[in-house]
Parts: C-alpha cells; sequence; structure tokens
C-alpha cells in the first residue's frame, strides 16, 4: 500500500518523518552509533550481503503462520519491541510503545532507563518484559526486579554489552541534565524549527522531565537520567557468577542481551539463561565490532538447540527478519525502527512498523514456498564467503 499521510509503506519512510518532525538533538540521539559508525552501519548493510535463494513459482502456500512464541509469550509475529529509552520521542513515550505492540499482538522490552514507570506500561501490553543493566548493588538490583514482577513483567533481559564507550565523530546530541530556563534557551533554535513536536509536549502539559522513575529507590523520588548512569559507571561490571546468582533471584525466563560469541553463548546457558540476543547494542557499543547477523549463524549452532536464539541490531525490513530466521534466529528485537514509528506517529506508528515488517515477512515466506516462519532454513539464504563471523568458539 503507498504511503499516505497517516500510512508510511516502509521504514525508511518512518525514519524520514521522524526526522522532519523531531528537534536535532533528539533525532540524532536515536540515529547515532558510537564513534565512526563503522558497526551501525554494517548492522545493516551486511543484510544486503545476504541474498535469498531463488523464489518458487508453485506449489506455494495460500496462507502463511507468522505467529511464535518467545519468553512463554505468544506473539503474532516473530518480531518485538528491544529495550529502549524513549525519552522526547513522543509524550506517549513508553506507554505509546506499549499500545502500538500490543495492538501488533507483541511484547516489549522496557529499558530500566524508560522515561515512564513499569506499572503504567505493563498496564497496557502485559508482555512485558522488564531490561536492566548491571547498576548499583545487590539489594537495589533485586528491589527494582521485584518493583518489575509485581507490576507483571513477564521476564528479565539483563544488557551486558555496555562498555560505556563516548565519543561520536558527528557528535553526542546535548542530553541535559533537566530541562531548566537556562537549557530551554539553549535549545529554542532547535524546538522553533519543529513547532508540531513542541506543541505535542505543550499540550500534554509540559516538556519531557527527563527522569528514569525505574530507577528510583523505593519511596524516593525519580533520579535523572544521569544520576541513574552515574550509578551504573560506578558499579563494577558482572561476573558469570553475578549472572547466575540473578538466575537464582528470577523466577520467571531471563534473556541475556549483547551476547556475540558462541563461547558467552555457552556460559549463559551454563548461567541458566531461557534465552540470548546476539546484538551488540545496535552500534551503540564497541564500534567496530561485526553486525549482529554476522555471529547469529555460529551462536544458533551453538545453543540453538539448548535455549531460544533471539538477534537485534539492523532490521529495518519484514525480509530482513525472514533471512534471521533461516539462520538460526527464533525472533529478531528491533529498535530504531520502532522509535522513527513513535516519532512519526505516536502509537499508530509503532503499529504501523510492526505492520510493515508483517508484510514483508508473509511476502518473503510466499515467494521462498514456506508455509510458516518455523519452516525456515539456512538454504533460503545464500550466504557469502567470508560472510559470517564466529569467533571464540
Ligand atoms: C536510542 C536508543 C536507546 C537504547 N536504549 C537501550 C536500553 O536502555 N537498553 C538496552 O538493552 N538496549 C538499548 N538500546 C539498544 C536496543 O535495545 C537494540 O539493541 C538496538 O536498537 C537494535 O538495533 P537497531 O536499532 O538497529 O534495531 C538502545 C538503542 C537506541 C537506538
Amino acid at each position: 500500500m503507498a504511503s499516505t499521510r497517516e500510512w508510511f509503506e516502509t521504514v525508511e519512510e518512518a525514519r524520514r518523518r521522524a526526522k522532519r518532525r523531531l528537534p536535532r538533538s533528539v533525532y540524532l540521539a536515536l540515529a547515532a552509533g558510537s564513534e565512526k559508525g563503522v558497526t551501525l552501519r554494517d548492522n545493516v548493510a551486511a543484510f544486503s550481503e545476504l541474498r535469498f535463494a531463488p523464489p518458487r513459482v508453485a506449489d506455494l502456500p495460500a496462507r502463511r503462520e507468522l505467529a511464535t512464541s518467545v519468553l512463554g509469550q505468544e506473539i503474532s509475529l516473530p518480531v518485538i519491541a528491544s529495550p529502549t529509552g524513549v525519552q522526547a520521542v513522543h509524550p506517549d513515550g513508553e506507554v505509546g510503545v506499549a499500545r502500538g505492540t500490543a495492538e501488533a499482538g507483541t511484547a516489549m522490552g522496557l529499558s530500566s532507563f524508560a522515561s515512564m514507570p513499569v506499572e503504567d506500561v505493563a498496564a497496557v501490553n502485559p508482555k512485558l518484559f522488564y531490561q536492566i543493566y548491571w547498576s548499583g548493588d545487590k539489594d537495589k538490583i533485586l528491589s527494582r526486579n521485584e518493583r518489575a514482577a509485581v507490576a507483571g513483567a513477564k521476564a528479565l533481559i539483563v544488557t551486558l554489552d555496555w562498555s560505556f564507550s563516548n565519543g561520536r565523530d558527528w557528535g553526542s546530541p546535548l542530553i541535559p541534565e533537566k530541562l531548566d530556563l537556562r537549557t530551554l534557551l539553549r535549545l529554542a533554535p532547535e524546538g522553533v524549527t519543529r513547532p508540531a513536536w513542541v506543541l505535542d509536549w505543550l499540550r500534554r502539559g509540559g516538556l519531557p522531565g527527563l527522569t528514569v522513575p525505574n530507577m528510583a529507590d523505593p519511596g524516593g523520588p525519580a533520579p535523572t537520567f544521569f544520576g541513574a548512569y552515574g550509578e551504573w559507571m560506578q558499579t563494577a561490571p558482572p561476573t558469570w557468577a553475578d549472572i547466575a546468582w540473578l538466575r537464582e533471584q528470577w523466577h520467571g525466563p531471563l534473556l541475556i542481551k549483547g551476547v556475540m560469541r558462541p563461547d558467552d553463548a555457552r556460559r549463559a546457558v551454563d548461567a541458566g539463561a531461557t534465552a540470548v540476543s546476539v546484538s551488540n547494542h545496535g552500534g551503540n557499543n564497541l564500534d567496530g565490532t561485526p553486525a549482529a547477523i554476522r555471529a547469529l549463524p555460529a551462536i544458533a549452532g551453538a545453543v540453538g538447540g539448548q535455549i531460544e536464539v533471539l538477534l537485534d541490531g539492523g532490521v529495518r525490513r519484514g525480509g530482513d527478519v525472514v533471512k534471521a530466521l533461516a539462520l538460526g534466529a527464533r525472533a529478531v528485537m528491533i529498535g530504531r525502527a520502532y522509535l522513527w514509528g513513535l516519532a512519526a506517529g505516536g502509537p499508530a506508528g509503532v503499529r504501523n512498523v510492526f505492520d510493515v515488517l508483517r508484510g514483508g515477512i508473509d511476502s518473503a515466506l510466499l515467494a521462498l514456498g514456506r508455509p510458516s516462519v518455523h519452516d525456515l532454513v539456512p538454504e533460503d539464504v545464500i550466504v557469502p564467503d567470508g560472510f559470517a563471523c564466529d569467533l571464540g568458539k
């Protein structure tokens, strides 16, 4: 269906609309990758290096099955929302993502650095996976997880790939500590060129608060984004024994996000994980590491029979999802794609993105002659020599 004012037909069109609507700083905070952006670009480009097997022309399945399950939740297509903090993208924030994903019949990850309380988000989409970083002492970690469990989170995601790389060659966007008068004046020129965005916020009673309510101490105020980031920076990174401890404490499925090596994937299995996501944080961590899709085949080969293997990074089309599934992923997570949808059209824009991917998955299954997402096999994709990365066997 061709794009209209209300509907966009590709994720790329959602990105263009997001760029037109968002102040430059907010747009760059979404689009950015670390340093030179090598990994960010490779995440997307690597999908183009993969080709589909030539299409079949007869005996094609009249209906295709896209439904599957992830971390114990039934989902209508093999795509879920990856956790991201959506500070300042849209006044509906993570609740808007919850609405869009619930309408699409799928699950969402909620970042502990999100701008809205887990209780409000879980009320809108009960298929909620709560995501943490290793931040603060173990008592703090437990009390935040407990709060999420009480709110109804169905699974825990622990994201382990973050090495505090800083510096982006095209310039890091200004993320203010809070929006006081001085900062507002400094940002005013950006707002003047994006009046629709400013009006949207003002109609909801004010500009973004830039706090992270899920990192609050029990009964305490929500810390600022940078306050919480500071706590995380000062926390020693976890050991595998810490992850095994976390596994014992959390009584539900556990996903370890950010695994790029088969040996780490095996350790995740040993630590009791239910799932891993093959991921490089969307190119926001150590720049120069390979695209996530390059690491998928070796990891799926190492642990795919034992735990669920997901992938995130660079997924922009239904065809990308099908390629990842053919190479061993159970489902994929998307980040920027739904953020652009949210910026472009609020909750309906999030749903639009999932519908675009659904259409692309269906069409690829039809061409490949596969009646279900569960029938995809590596032979459905042509992998060029030297494509895959299996370091860390
Ligand atoms: C603006 C932004 C914020 C993010 N915040 C988080 C986060 O809080 N926790 C997390 O585990 N990953 C976070 N990520 C990474 C995503 O969950 C996901 O790994 C990545 O976006 C996938 O790549 P893609 O954007 O190409 O789909 C963030 C990504 C972006 C772009």
